[in-house]
């Protein structure tokens, strides 16, 4: 029987066919997510990894793990805190866990955008501050979206689900991706393919949903910001590298930006200070995928992943690469 490292706490229901197999599972159980010395101590020995986006699984991770590693399933669609070039010298198999989440992801970053755009955040911390108010055809005006752009930075499962809601809504689609979204989305939306300096320039929403590489690092830098539409809103659901958010910071307070709605930060979980203080800001903790019933998903494709590995046969969902 195979050792199996869970690195973190998981949804016990997505666990069950593994437990059913009878390896010998090693659980974290901290009440507190293990500290980087536990992490690298927790995965001595082991044959599998169930590992989360939090954790580094850079060089320093798979040497405490030692040579007999096989697989690392991440619980996650996004790949970034694994050196996935490593694994391949190593004869490591990689795995992600796409294909489940992005209702989930999409509806938070849709969350999002009508918090951001009709000042939900801002209205709800005034009636909780106990400020008085009072019924206004003046008070508290957002923005309409029916008829906005929104541009989307990357077309893929979760930016396609994003777009399925803004159309809902009376958005018009637009994206910029490295491949065309797939039809029949791509007709059903009427969604447009960009330049992503176009799309910038163009859109009153950009939203983002692209996996964090070195392409994508701060893909939308100062000069991106700067080129965005006066008055326009940033949604971050991808990775918050994606953005460099000291610039970011300065485009909201110079007044260029109207707004943002952020689920992931640049040095997650530490927030430019600046952010917090901004009423037209809402902060989420990274909750994009954050349902019970999408979080067993994940559980349970990671778990089919590492089985898959375990019994000599093709990952279901290896990592992109
Ligand atoms: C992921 O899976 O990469 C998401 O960020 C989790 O919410």
């Amino acid at each position: 029987m195979a050792k199996v490292c869970i690195t973190d706490a998981v949804p016990e229901a997505g666990l069950d066919e593994l437990r059913a197999v009878g390896h010998e599972i090693r659980s974290w159980t901290g009440e507190q997510p293990p500290t980087r010395a536990e992490l690298l101590a927790q995965v001595s020995g082991a044959d599998a990894v169930l590992s989360v986006l939090t954790d580094g699984v850079d060089r320093e991770f798979l040497d405490a793990a030692g040579p007999q590693l096989k697989v690392v399933a991440n619980i996650a669609a996004g790949f970034n805190n694994i050196d996935l070039e490593l694994c391949k010298q190593r004869g490591i198999v990689a795995t992600t866990t796409p294909g489940v989440l992005f209702d989930s992801t999409a509806d938070t970053a849709f969350g999002l955008l009508l918090m951001v755009t009709r000042r939900f955040g801002e209205a709800e911390r005034l009636v909780r501050a106990g400020t008085p108010w009072r019924y206004r055809t003046t008070f508290m005006l957002g923005h309409a979206i029916q008829g906005m752009q929104i541009g989307l930075i990357g077309a893929g499962q979760i930016g396609t689900a994003m777009a399925r809601r803004c159309k809902a809504f009376g958005m018009r689609i637009a994206y910029a991706s490295e491949h065309p979204m797939k039809e029949p989305a791509r007709s059903e939306l009427e969604a447009v393919g960009l330049p992503i300096d176009e799309l910038v320039a163009t859109s009153d929403v950009i939203s983002l949903h692209c996996p964090l590489t070195p392409q994508t690092h701060h893909i939308l830098d100062a000069q991106r910001l700067a080129a965005m539409k006066p008055g326009s809103y940033i949604i971050n659901t991808a990775r918050g590298a994606c953005i460099d958010e000291k610039a970011l910071v300065e485009a909201l307070k110079s007044g260029h930006l109207a707004g943002a709605g952020l689920d992931v930060y640049e040095h997650e979980p530490a927030i430019e200070p600046g952010l917090l203080g901004m009423e037209n800001v809402v902060l989420l903790p990274h909750l994009g995928s954050a349902t019970v019933e999408t979080r067993i998903t994940m559980t349970a494709l990671a778990a089919a992943n590492v089985l898959a590995v375990l019994d000599g046969k093709p990952a279901v969902t290896p990592a992109p690469g």
